[in-house]
């Protein structure tokens, strides 16, 4: 290929959007380097109040299985944020039952590091959860924005973030999509607050002919066993909140990156990722004080006997 090629494909279903863009940058050698980018849309057509008791305000973001809405609570007369499911979720009775177990446990969870769940419902055809609004931004957002953290402030919000998990850990509960879209950030504080927990086990309940990739997607922060199709455990979330710090400390890298999900999948299981130590010399090496040997703590767990151990969140604050 020598010339630059830009391709743009767009399909529109009934309920959701597909756009596929295709970009050429060039090459190196023999090196071809291209940038594909899926996009996928659903639309849903939203009732305004959910309830008689949520008015929904405007979109704060759109994840592979839901939107989530700023939106005001009637009857107390509070903020709060709504995440309403995709309608194919929404509409297999087993996966509602499931996830309402999985809201109730999540809602039992009361940790200034977890973001709080207030209520669950059902209205028509939509499954919601409300939960408490956080002003700010995710955590994936903040490293794009800030480039590379110092390492104080990195451990600062991996501390937090240690908390909240270990917290649940020993409540019984595995977060299983510890990934920084699910850390919710208000700065300037600095404050980090978990969301999502026990979703992503309620959506494992759907057959996978059933998921598509980018609702079950987030491969890059799978841990060795997740990305083998094996149950997560504790340690499991240690595993991807190692990838979270890593990516902080280096700039956004991420330790695997590979153009499909079965390859990511082996490089878990099989490859140990570059040192970040090599992108960032600011990293000190362990043993001199509390923050570096719980900066170690974090990143054993990226080798593939942390994760495959019994490690745990609290085990590393
Ligand atoms: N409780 C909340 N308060 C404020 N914003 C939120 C809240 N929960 C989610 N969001 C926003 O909605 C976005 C979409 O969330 P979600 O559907 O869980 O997808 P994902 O976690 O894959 O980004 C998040 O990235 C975040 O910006
Ligand atoms: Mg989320």
């Amino acid at each position: 290929m020598d010339s630059d090629l830009d391709l743009y494909l767009s399909t529109r279903g009934c309920d959701s959007d597909w756009q596929l863009s295709l970009k050429h940058y060039g090459c190196l050698g023999k090196a071809s380097f291209l940038i594909v980018n899926l996009h996928y849309n659903h639309r849903m057509e939203m009732p305004s109040l959910l309830n008689d008791r949520y008015q929904l305000q405007e979109t704060l973001g759109t994840g592979g299985m839901a939107v989530v809405y700023k939106a005001k609570d009637l009857m107390l007369e509070r903020n709060v944020a709504v995440k309403v499911l995709r309608e194919d979720f929404s509409k297999d009775p087993s996966f509602r039952e499931r996830f309402r177990q999985e809201a109730r446990a999540a809602a039992n969870l009361s940790h200034p590091n977890i973001v709080t769940v207030h209520d669950f419902g059902l209205d028509q055809r939509h499954l919601f959860i409300v939960m408490e609004f956080m002003p700010g931004t995710d955590l994936k957002t903040l490293t794009k924005q800030k480039e590379q953290f110092q390492v104080h402030e990195a451990l600062e919000l991996m501390i937090q973030a240690c908390g909240g998990i270990g917290y649940a850990h020993r409540a019984g509960l595995v977060h299983c999509d510890v990934k920084p879209h699910n850390m919710l950030t208000t700065p300037p504080e600095g404050r980090l607050k978990v969301t999502d927990f026990g979703i992503a086990r309620a959506l494992s309940t759907i057959s996978p002919d059933e998921r598509s990739e980018v609702v079950w997607g987030s491969p890059h922060y799978f841990s060795p066993e997740q990305a083998s199709g094996r149950p997560p455990s504790p340690a499991s979330d240690v595993y991807s909140l190692g990838i979270i710090l890593y990516e902080m400390l280096t700039g956004g890298r991420l330790p695997f990156v590979a153009a499909d999900s079965a390859e990511l999948a082996r490089m878990h299981r099989e490859e140990t990722p570059v040192a970040p130590r090599y992108y960032n010399p600011n990293i000190p090496r362990a043993g001199r004080d509390h923050y570096e040997s719980s900066l170690e703590g974090a990143f054993s767990a990226l080798s593939h006997r942390g994760s495959a151990g019994g490690a745990s969140a609290a085990g590393i604050i």
